[in-house]
């Protein structure tokens, strides 16, 4: 019944994650993105609904039906990701999480027409997408930040930097080097890193369904005491 309130160990709070890759037009029918399948994020957005929060999942372009329960916004550029994201957390937002693979770069300029073949090389100027989870962690309500990466290298290291980077709170790292988790998969293993403050350990995820990962990744959530601070 809709009109209890909602238990669990997220009752009362509002999540937002972001989800799938984003796209960057270079013309009318031509873009610039990744393969990220969004299964991690909308995974999570089911498990925290299931733990009781009220979830806004803003969502690239992915095949994925809308879990039950979770209000949906689709997005296409990182430019409105970042839109919707500071729209959402400007409405209050207890915890965000990116799990968005935001294109880096975007075309300088957006051809007004279908770009036309010529010559043997074509070159292309991008330039830097803003840092969607960097800028929301400056946000005056800022939001317990968590923060996603996957790495073929230096997993710990590259993990840690962006923890403090992007000024997060928590960070879940996937070693793609293995080549059987991350992206497409329906499998993730991941390493939980936690900013210094909560004077944590690393937690480590063995290979597992993404539901299960979500699941535990909730539980991290809690462990770094986001119902304490919040
Ligand atoms: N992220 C973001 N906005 C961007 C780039 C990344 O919000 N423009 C977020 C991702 O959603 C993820 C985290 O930052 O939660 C790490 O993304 P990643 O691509 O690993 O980090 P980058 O800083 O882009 O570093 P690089 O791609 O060089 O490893
Ligand atoms: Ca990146």
């Amino acid at each position: 019944d809709k009109s209890l309130p909602a238990s669990g160990i997220l009752a009362g709070k509002h999540v937002v994650i972001t989800a799938g890759p984003t796209r960057e037009a270079l013309d009318p029918v031509r873009y610039v993105s990744n393969h990220s399948s969004g299964k991690m994020g909308f995974a999570l957005a089911e498990a925290c609904r299931d733990a009781g929060a009220r979830v806004t999942l803003l969502a690239g372009p992915v095949s994925l039906a809308t879990p039950q329960g979770v209000t949906r916004i689709n997005v296409v550029s990182a430019r409105d990701l970042l839109a919707a994201s500071e729209q959402a957390v400007d409405a209050g937002c207890d915890v965000f999480i990116a799990t968005a693979a935001v294109a880096d770069y975007r075309a300088e300029h957006i051809a007004e027409q279908k770009i036309k073949k010529q010559g043997d090389s074509l070159t292309l100027t991008l330039v830097k997408n803003p840092d969607i989870v960097a800028s929301i962690a400056l946000h005056a309500k800022r939001p317990f930040m968590v923060g996603f990466a996957a790495e073929t290298q230096y997993m710990e290291e590259y993990a840690r930097g962006k923890l403090e980077r992007k000024q997060l709170d928590m960070i879940a790292c996937n070693d793609v080097s293995r080549g059987d988790i991350g992206f497409a998969s329906d499998d993730n293993a991941m390493t939980v890193f936690f900013s210094d403050r909560f004077g944590l350990e690393k937690v480590i995820l063995e290979k597992a369904n993404k539901h299960v990962i979500a699941t535990r990744l909730v539980e991290c959530l809690v462990q770094a005491g986001i119902n304490d601070q919040n």
